[in-house]
């Protein structure tokens, strides 16, 4: 069943079997966050390695490239100065 994520609080849709990564790249989001050492976050590895494409979802992070997306599910860039 398809539906919607939220990215950073605007809605975007999936289709069956998306995970968030590939939702949000076929989104035109390509820049998940900023790794501390300013670095642009995003899908490198697209196995669950390289923790490049990690996302806040509630109080923890986690790896886009393996959550799959579900109806409603809130995800928001991980790192970068608005996180401190
Ligand atoms: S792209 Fe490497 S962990 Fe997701």
């Amino acid at each position: 069943m398809s539906g919607q994520i939220f990215w950073n609080g605007t809605a975007l849709p999936y289709r069956p079997g998306e995970t968030v990564a590939t939702a949000l790249t076929r989104a035109g989001v390509l820049r998940f966050g900023v790794a501390p050492g300013g670095q642009a976050r995003g899908i490198f590895c697209g196995i669950g390695q390289c923790q490049g494409c990690l996302v806040q979802v509630g109080a923890r992070l986690t790896e886009a490239c393996l959550l799959p997306c579900r109806d409603g599910l809130m995800v928001s860039d991980a790192g970068g100065p608005q996180h401190g």
